[in-house]
């Protein structure tokens, strides 16, 4: 019958199920995936060789440091389980026990900054990765004091009991909370039934193909590192055209990152250890504020500092504007830990670039609505993180390949 009704692609239809439009995108990215794969087979042949890697290894544990400061780890692991038992126990005060806490946790992020920045054998890449393993470390030990505290704190007399006759388990279970894709602790995790091994098996290739075949990344990846030149040899239009040159291919490797990492290999490892609680990410391809984007792309941290910093700062009485404040604050030093310790250059651009959301959240949700406010959201994402990203690799450039001919040439 005929009647009065909108175009489904109208905003007025309120139509939402763009499911097609998704699985198109899968396809497309496929397709040219698999031209490049061939294209890059053809020319240079497979370049990695992954017995060849780990028989490297073997041989010469010492030229591996990344993965030896990883190894060390453990260590900050076992002082947290032994002093959370002789806390259970009651053999040492609350106090003692803080203390030893704060030392772990300090050191857990000093070590390997100290290792990182004068061990000159470790590459960005490996010092990215190190640091970024003890940074997951630290979240996912802090939430253990917190937690087990709390615990202590509502039943003191069942945990001393139980804490004497549990100490294996105890082990076994901080190392499945070590390994579990969370940074928030708990006494027990929702875990599924059985390993579903199709589910298993697909993300696996998932990972292995998104981190080591990719060859859409590696062609962009390429053509992301062109654009080096110098600022001050630079007009502002030519500046902008290299931007945005860059935007397209960051902005694609940023979306390739989150699929592999958030979907593919948090589902990977949930699905091998029978980790219940799949919520690692929501819509925030939907955000139609910049909180909106915090509040949902990043599950784990987002649930980490509700729990462990913003709530505990309101409720001992700081305001709303000041606990978020410290939140992005302390994001922002993360964030600034992670690029500028491996890259050995302190510029505070990604401390910058995080800082800027608190304005920028403030802006989005004064004057735009709806369609706007997500083109906004799309757009700091695009735009926003190439700048920072083109500071750093001007700023590399500057100070590690200006004098080099061949380098220079190259670009
Ligand atoms: C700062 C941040 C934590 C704020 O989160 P938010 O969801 O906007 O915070 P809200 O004020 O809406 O409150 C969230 C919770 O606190 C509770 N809350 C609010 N005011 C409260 C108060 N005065 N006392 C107690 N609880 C309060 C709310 O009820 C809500 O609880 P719920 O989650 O159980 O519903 C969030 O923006 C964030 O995680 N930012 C950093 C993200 C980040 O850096 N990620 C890095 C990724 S690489």
């Amino acid at each position: 019958a005929v009647r009065l009704q909108e175009s489904m692609l109208s905003s007025a239809s309120s139509f939402k199920n763009y499911r097609g439009i998704l699985n198109w995108c899968v396809v497309m990215l496929v397709l040219s995936n698999a031209r490049l794969f061939l294209e890059n087979l053809l020319r240079y042949g497979i370049l990695v060789d992954p017995i060849q890697v780990v028989s490297l290894f073997l041989k010469d544990p010492y030229s591996w440091p990344a993965a030896c400061l990883v190894i060390v780890s453990n260590v900050f692991i076992f002082v947290a389980l032994y002093t959370e038992r002789k806390l259970a126990m009651g053999s040492i005060s609350e106090k003692v026990g803080l203390l030893i806490y704060i030392f772990n946790l300090t050191v857990i992020l000093c070590f390997p900054m100290v290792v990182v920045l004068k061990l000159p054998s470790i590459t960005p890449v490996g010092g990215a990765f190190a640091l970024g393993v003890y940074t997951i470390l630290f979240l996912k030990l802090y939430s253990y004091k917190d937690v087990n505290r709390w615990c202590r704190e509502r039943t003191q007399v069942k945990a001393r009991s139980l804490s004497r006759s549990l100490s294996y388990d105890r082990r076994t279970y901080m190392y499945y909370f070590v390994f579990a894709p969370t940074l928030c602790y708990e006494l027990n995790f929702p875990r599924s039934e059985s390993i579903r091994m199709g589910f298993l098996l697909r993300r696996f290739v998932q990972v292995l193909y998104l981190l080591f075949f990719s060859p859409l990344k590696r062609s962009a990846l390429f053509n992301s590192v062109k654009p080096v030149f110098i600022l001050q040899e630079m007009d502002y239009s030519r500046m902008t055209e290299r931007l945005l040159r860059l935007a397209v291919p960051n902005h694609l490797i940023w979306l390739i990152f989150f699929y592999c990492f958030f979907h593919s290999s948090m589902n990977f490892v949930a699905e091998l250890l029978r980790f219940g609680d799949r919520e690692f990410y929501r819509d925030w391809w939907n955000s139609e504020t910049i909180t909106y984007f915090w509040q949902n792309w990043n599950i784990p941290v987002h649930k980490w500092c509700l729990r462990h910093f913003y709530k505990p700062l309101l409720r001992r009485g700081a305001g709303k504007l000041l606990s978020q404040s410290a939140v992005f604050f302390a994001s922002a030093f993360f964030h600034e830990y992670l690029v500028s310790v491996p890259l050995r250059m302190f510029r505070l651009w990604a401390f910058m670039g995080m800082m800027a959301q608190l304005p920028l959240a403030w802006f989005v949700a004064r004057f735009l609505r709806g369609n706007y406010g997500n083109a906004a959201v799309w757009l700091s994402l695009i735009i926003g993180q190439p700048i920072a990203v083109l500071m750093y690799v001007h700023d590399y450039y500057v100070t590690h390949c200006q004098d080099d001919p061949t380098i220079s040439e190259a670009l």
